[in-house]
């Protein structure tokens, strides 16, 4: 995730491109803790530096002592949880009670279980024939344990845990937690709510916190009358304390990890409930007053429900399903089942007044939870290093449910942007295996990144695409059916998929599951075009401080359009070991590698393939096209182009091109070449930024025609925030100026888009007045989409003194927790300011970290990418290298690796595109 782009589309146009540190040794030889029936496996040293052969799925081995420190023993296995929880809002404090049915496998005189901030006051083991053994308590706050001493031995057999405990409502955002509001009478509204994923549950009760434990829930939460209360199963009772609460209580859930549990309670508004075909309740949960903004969430809602229950063809887990948008989130959202929380802005949206990308992420989320509801809740990854396949399958199907949903976006060519994001990552040094081994909490949390996610997805669509979309459907829906209610590990989804299509499924994903990076495939025409020749080599950005890339290879499938003038032909081929070649029964014209952009792999066509390409470049779909861009800025940072010929190329595509994609990604290519334009050739830099992007504009006009589709609309929108700030056109600034105006006045029915863009224009060019404006309106947003465009605008101020007032508002209530990190990685990508930004963030660490919530922080960290002069970056690497990230360690390297690999493209492309500008 890169969560960070996930959750907040910051949408400037900083491509800063592709990074690359070195810290170079995976932790290989680690070994991941074993699933449930004891497989495990060590990630193979050689599948890092493989060249040739293929690379196969490591073999079973115990665990290492380390592994066992952090794993609970399996001679007490849980299968019941009846849950007790009187959260006290104003004390923030809560207490509990715990049940837990056990199946002691053999005598044991101590149980262990994990508990983390919360005081156990009783424990007792109560026999099937109610025999009562007293336990006391210790607690092993490293491991996160709790070790129950038993007073006497108890005997295999099945027995009660009986415990009761406290704890605080921590305002970390993460256990069972405080979200704050304040309510459209200015009164400040307080609730408590939970966030479990990946190992908090046992900051909320102790309990067995493996995803293999799975056992059934029944919660009840005792809480102040007038409050709403919600957990993951329908209410089946609502009776009145003897002290005038409440009591409601939920029905047992199925059998679930403890990651999935969830509780909410605070004065939220629920809607009604709307029913899917499938008979399934659907209601959005919401601070009061904001019931107007549910009703897009909940159509994509009912629409994805039933589409998943289809695509599986198995019926929704869950017996309700509510969706609670909560004010302080860490993430962007939970699956937890039947109880799905999110972000405010990522729920809560006004059609009317939304952009389409922010329309999209809001489907794309609520389709990527629901699709966990299946994939990740009916079925579980036996430990954490097996986590992308939860995430990364979830972003496949949010694509391909946001796709049928709304068809007319077009999800699977702005697919590649985050594509891109996976590219940039993986073609570091840095980078790792999408399964890599997980043994401390800490080591989960880092698991959440671009590679699980994004590269995750990309390699399932690549898959998809080469089995056929029946047949890989058909391959999960067996996979889903033969595990639901159990745990998995990677390989038997690639079993699952291997029976029903037939092919050699483990094979070709194991070289992209079990190794990092990808190839650049080279592509060659021979023999008077009579033959495709087809080489691999991994790809790497250049560190100046790195090394080489290695000889890594890929089973590669890759997917050809064969072009003979106006009319093509597929050919594919399983590209293995480093090259082959594709007879064609007559000569082509042109060939085009990576059809509808499906490949996770770079192409490089030989000059001759190049050029026979570019000519028949109307015949490419868009993310074709999007491909050539992307390529060819990927080959700047591998200094395999220079900047200039990226120039070139970007002009000679834009003056023909009109999708949203494409010119989102050429508008990224710009951002980066902008900060690298020495100030005496400013002038004619954005002049030839306008004169590349101005003609476009003025192709499809200011005004938003009526009928107009919606990528098209929010084109102009990128077009006007691309000239308006990088083009710094005067006319595209004052158009800006005035339409913001309209907007502060309170216009309404003005195009959203282009409502977006001036934002973004006003602010590259701020005053002061212009800040307390922008400041104001954050508080004062009728939108969640409004308050979050606003906010993270601030950071686009020219002005040190306006950058000042913003940081130290991160510091403040003034921006909630759960948006420091992103509003600080926006100001170090301020391109005046970002060393100001950078300084604060140095000499206020122990501060902001105490803050923030502690995944977030390596968010914020991603902004170092742009400190690319040599003299920051190496305070940067020497502040780092005082102040690690341990939930982040592997991404932190990347970010390092990025910013080196900047400081090289400065350094080589400054002067060059400066010269080629001013010629
Ligand atoms: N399971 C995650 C939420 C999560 C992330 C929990 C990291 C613990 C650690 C959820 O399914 C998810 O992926 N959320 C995304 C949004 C989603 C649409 C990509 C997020 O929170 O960014
Ligand atoms: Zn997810």
């Amino acid at each position: 995730m890169g969560l960070d782009e996930r959750v907040v589309d910051v949408g400037d146009h900083v491509d800063d491109g592709v990074p690359h540190a070195h810290d170079g040794v995976l932790r290989v030889g680690h070994l991941v803790s074993r699933s449930k029936d004891g497989r495990g496996y060590p990630v193979r040293s050689d599948a890092l530096t493989s060249a040739g052969g293929p690379v196969t799925a490591p073999n079973p081995t115990a665990a290492t002592g380390e592994a066992d420190r952090y794993r609970l023993p399996r001679t007490v296995v849980p299968s019941h949880y009846d849950l007790v929880l009187e959260p006290d809002l104003g004390a923030a404090t809560f207490t509990g009670t715990v049940a837990i049915d056990v199946e002691v496998v053999e005598p044991v005189d101590e149980i262990v279980l994990n508990a983390l901030d919360l005081e156990i006051d009783r424990a007792t083991l109560v026999g099937p024939n109610g025999t009562r053994l007293a336990g006391s308590v210790t607690y092993d706050a490293d491991t996160e344990r709790a070790l129950i001493d038993i007073e006497d031995a108890a005997a295999p057999g099945r027995w009660r845990l009986e415990l009761s405990f406290r704890g605080e409502l921590n305002d970390k955002l993460v256990g069972f937690y405080r979200s704050t509001y304040v309510d459209e009478d200015g009164a400040t509204q307080t609730l408590a709510v939970s966030q479990m994923e990946s190992t908090h549950a046992r900051r909320a009760f102790p309990c067995f916190d493996e995803p293999d434990f799975k056992a059934t829930f029944a919660v009840t939460l005792v809480v102040a009358d007038g409050l709403t209360a919600l957990s993951n199963a329908a209410e089946i009772a609502d009776e009145p304390t003897d002290d005038g609460r409440r009591r409601v209580r939920f029905a047992t859930t199925m059998k679930m990890s403890t990651y999935l549990v969830a509780f909410v309670v605070g004065p939220l508004e629920v809607t009604e409930a709307v029913t899917t075909r499938g008979g399934v309740p659907i209601r959005v949960a919401h601070p009061r007053g904001k019931g107007h903004l549910a009703p897009y969430a909940l159509d994509a809602a009912v629409f994805c429900l039933d589409f998943f229950a289809d695509w599986f063809d198995i019926p929704y887990p869950g017996d309700k399903l509510d969706l609670v948008a909560v004010p302080d989130f860490a993430f962007g959202a939970m699956e937890n089942l039947g109880c799905v929380t999110f972000r405010e802005v990522l729920l809560l949206i006004d059609p009317e007044s939304a952009t389409q990308p922010e329309l999209e992420r809001l489907v794309d989320v609520v389709a990527h939870e629901l699709a966990h509801m299946w994939f990740g809740d009916l079925v579980t990854m036996g430990w954490w290093e097996g986590i992308w396949l939860n995430e990364a399958f979830a972003t496949f199907m949010e694509m391909l449910a946001t796709d049928a949903y709304r068809p007319e976006w077009q999800r699977w060519v702005s697919f590649g942007l985050s594509r891109t994001a996976a590219f940039d990552v993986d073609a570091l040094a840095a980078t790792r295996p999408i399964e890599f081994p997980v043994i401390s909490p800490e080591d989960a949390e880092g698991m959440f990144d671009l590679l699980t996610y994004e590269k995750g997805a990309a390699v399932l669509r690549m898959l998809e695409q080469y089995l056929g979309p029946d047949t890989f459907r058909d391959g999960i829906r067996r996979y889903i059916s033969t595990h639901q209610y159990g745990n998995t590990v990677t390989t038997d989804l690639w079993d699952a998929i291997e029976e029903s299509s037939g092919e050699p499924v483990r094979r070709i994903m194991d070289s992209w599951i079990y190794q990092g990076g990808f190839p650049a495939v080279g592509v060659d025409l021979e023999q008077d075009r009579h033959v495709v020749r087809l080489t691999q080599r991994r790809f790497q950005a250049l560190d100046p401080k790195g090394s080489e890339p290695d000889a890594t290879e890929w089973s590669v499938p890759v997917t050809l359009r064969v072009g003979r003038g106006d009319e093509s032909t597929v050919e594919r081929v399983l590209l293995e070991g480093d090259t082959t070649t594709v007879d064609l029964d007559r000569p082509a014209d042109w060939v085009h590698v990576n059809v509808d952009g499906a490949g996770f792999y770079r192409v490089r066509y030989s000059p001759a393939a190049r050029e026979a390409l570019l000519a028949h470049r109307g015949q490419l779909a868009a993310i074709e096209r999007y491909g050539l861009v992307d390529d060819a800025w990927a080959a700047v940072l591998a200094d395999e182009l220079d900047a200039p010929s990226f120039l070139a190329l970007v002009r000679e595509l834009a003056a023909d091109e009109d999708d949203l994609s494409v010119w989102q990604r050429i508008a990224g290519g710009l951002g980066a070449l902008d900060r690298l334009v020495p100030a005496p050739a400013r002038e004619a830099w954005t002049a030839t930024v306008r004169a590349l992007a101005r003609p476009a504009l003025d192709r499809i006009g200011w005004e938003p025609a009526a009928a107009e589709d919606e990528r098209h609309r929010q084109l102009r929108g990128t077009l006007v925030s691309l000239l308006g700030t990088v083009g710094a056109d005067d006319e595209v600034v004052a158009r800006s100026r005035a339409l913001h105006d309209r907007h502060l006045a309170g216009e309404k029915g003005l195009d959203p888009a282009l409502v977006a863009a001036a934002i973004e224009v006003v602010a590259g060019s701020g005053t002061a007045e212009d800040f307390d404006a922008f400041a104001g309106r954050v508080r004062a947003a009728s939108t969640p989409q409004e308050e979050v465009r606003y906010t993270y605008a601030l950071a686009d101020f020219p002005g040190a003194e306006e950058l000042d007032r913003l940081l130290a508002m991160t510091l403040t209530d003034e921006i909630r927790t759960q948006n420091g990190a992103f509003v600080l990685r926006r100001a170090l990508l301020n391109r005046e300011n970002g060393p100001q930004a950078w300084a604060f963030v140095q000499s206020h660490w122990s501060e902001i970290s105490e803050r923030l919530p502690s995944m977030s922080m390596v968010r914020m960290v991603e902004g170092v990418r742009a400190l690319s002069t040599p003299e920051l970056a190496a305070q940067v690497e020497a502040f780092f290298a005082e102040h690690p990230l341990p939930q982040a360690t592997k991404t932190l390297a990347q970010h390092l690796e990025a910013m080196r690999v900047n400081v090289g493209v400065r350094e080589r492309e400054a002067d060059r595109i400066a010269a080629a500008v001013t010629d």
